[in-house]
């Protein structure tokens, strides 16, 4: 099956790409390369043996997007491409309004005009905003996002869910991410943060690696075990093979105009001063860092109860955390050697 990957040369894209290859699909990626750059494609090359088809194209832009549907006849669609930096969200949110939900009508109505049937949504933990039960099921309700980023998202599914319900003979479902980090163990990929990073996993690798001063701690003063907020931080790889679990379970669906959420974790929390431990005793690196105040719009704690997507997609992670930090610093260590 062919498999147009939006985003397809980002973090979770580039390792969705590989893990397609991998169950036998045949990936196209289209990326505008905002968010990443084309070395991306060559490290998806030496992992895979295979070029896939590249366009750079951007996916608020319709007609590029039609003629692409029209040359090659997709199966199915898996859509990354969206701008996901939280903060950033806060100061532009138009931007963010604009991009991340013009993108994903222009898909929608390209796939119903060419008959594409699947459809697999990239969407995040953060539309429960801090949750009042833990750990989250899909029936906890949705609470105002803290970010224009995650009501993105929260309103991406609801277009998905409008959409499907209006008959258009399209089977869907959002996967709600929680903490994607890590890299492939080969080092040929991995995150790339153009710039400072926002998120803690780079932010803890370049530290380590000399490129940053300090890691700050957003706040211990939370009511956790020791302060600090709580993730449930999910290998990128394992994050991946959910996709493919996904499309399968899409193609199996007889209902044709079929839609659901799963959420995507390993149904564990860690601490934020437990993963930089795990770091410091899985690579053996002594890491910088000082505790600073809280950061705006951080939930406290949010984990995923992951049954859903281990009965119904029969998907569970199978990597731990420390796997996903032993990646993560082997790609730091790579991209520094290349420097
Ligand atoms: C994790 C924890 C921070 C940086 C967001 C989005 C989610 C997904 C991932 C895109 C928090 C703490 C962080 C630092 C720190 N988006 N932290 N110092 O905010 O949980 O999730 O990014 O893929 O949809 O909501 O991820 O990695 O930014 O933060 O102490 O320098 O690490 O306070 O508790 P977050 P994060």
């Amino acid at each position: 099956m062919k498999i147009l990957v939006t985003g397809g040369a980002g973090f979770i894209g580039s390792h969705t790409v590989v893990e397609l290859h991998n169950a036998g699909f045949e990936p196209v990626i289209i990326d505008n390369l905002y968010n990443s750059n084309l070395n991306v494609l060559e490290g998806i090359k030496k992992i895979t043996g295979k070029a896939f088809p590249f366009y750079e194209i951007d996916c608020n832009d319709a007609e590029k997007v039609r003629a692409l549907f029209e040359k090659e006849q997709f199966d199915g669609v898996i859509h990354f491409a969206a701008y996901k930096a939280v903060g950033e969200s806060v100061e532009k949110p138009l931007n963010y309004y604009e991009n991340n939900l013009i993108s994903l009508m222009v898909l929608l109505r390209a796939a119903q005009e060419f008959n594409v049937d699947k459809f697999v949504f990239s969407s995040s933990c953060t539309v429960y905003g801090q949750p009042e039960q833990l750990p989250v099921t899909e029936n906890t309700p949705r609470l105002p996002a803290n970010s224009p980023y995650g009501n993105t998202k929260a309103i991406a599914e609801d277009i998905i869910r409008d959409h499907v319900h209006s008959k258009p003979a399209l089977k869907a479902i959002s996967l709600r991410y929680f903490n994607p980090i890590g890299a492939h163990e080969t080092s040929l990929i991995g995150e790339l943060p153009n710039g400072v990073p926002s998120n803690l996993v780079p932010f803890i690798t370049q530290t380590a690696a000399g490129l940053r001063k300090s890691l700050t701690v957003f706040g211990s003063d939370y009511d956790t075990p020791d302060g600090t907020c709580i993730r449930d931080f999910i290998h990128v790889v394992d994050l991946a093979k959910a996709h493919v679990k996904a499309l399968d379970l899409l193609q199996s669906q007889t209902d044709t105009n079929y839609y659901d959420v799963f959420n995507v974790g390993t149904g564990e929390g860690y601490t934020v001063l437990q993963l930089i431990n795990t770091f410091e005793e899985v690579n053996g690196v002594k890491l910088n860092y000082s505790i600073g105040p809280r950061r705006e719009g951080d939930v406290e704690k949010i984990y995923a109860q992951s049954d859903k997507v281990n009965n119904v997609m029969k998907w569970r992670a199978e990597k731990t955390m420390a796997d996903a930090l032993r990646d993560a610093w082997n790609w730091q260590l790579k991209l520094t050697a290349e420097k």
